[in-house]
């Protein structure tokens, strides 16, 4: 059986230059659009929640959004004409500090159905250089669960 032993790569200089953020962060590439928090997580149509993005891993990973789109998606149970429902759609302010999108939101009468299952959707919506060099938007979307009553 051969063995091989890595080389250490890293000079201890090149540890000295990793910032403290780096240092203290996980940001594993899951966290890439953010995550985000719903309270209360169960809301009837007419009522107030609230929805925290936290943009931190999202901006240590080089995915700092442009605009956030927040839907309501029917993700099992769908009847098959059940579209994503805009809740919010929002500029990101990319100097919040802490890095975050917190705002309060009012749930739509909406098409609600018994027994379907609801995930809300925040669209990160960032900015990329083209090859080309124009300044395109991408999209990439986390979801969390919402339970949906009293319609
Ligand atoms: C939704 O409601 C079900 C049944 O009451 C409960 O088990 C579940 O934890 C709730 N989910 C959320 C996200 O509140
Ligand atoms: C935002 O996420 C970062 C990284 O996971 C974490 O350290 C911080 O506590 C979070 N802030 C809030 C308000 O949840
Ligand atoms: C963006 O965040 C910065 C830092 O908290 C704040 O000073 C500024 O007023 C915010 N801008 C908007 C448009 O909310």
């Amino acid at each position: 059986m051969r063995v091989n032993f890595l080389p250490i790569l890293v000079p201890l200089t090149g540890l000295a230059s990793l910032t403290s953020a780096q240092l203290q962060l996980f940001c594993p590439d899951a966290l890439r659009y953010g995550t985000l928090k719903i309270s209360p997580t169960t809301v009837a149509p007419g009522a107030e929640f609230t929805i925290v993005a936290n943009m931190t891993c999202a901006n240590y990973l080089g995915y700092t959004p442009t605009y956030l789109d927040y839907y309501i998606e029917n993700t099992a149970n769908n009847n098959g004409h059940e579209y994503p429902t805009l809740i919010a759609r929002r500029t990101y302010n990319q100097s919040a500090d802490p890095p975050l999108d917190a705002f309060t939101a009012v749930l739509p009468s909406g098409y609600w159905f018994a027994g379907a299952e609801y995930q809300l959707y925040m669209y990160n919506n960032y900015a990329r250089i083209a090859p080309a060099g124009d300044t395109v938007i991408l999209v990439g979307a986390v979801a969390d669960s919402i339970n949906i009553t009293g319609y």
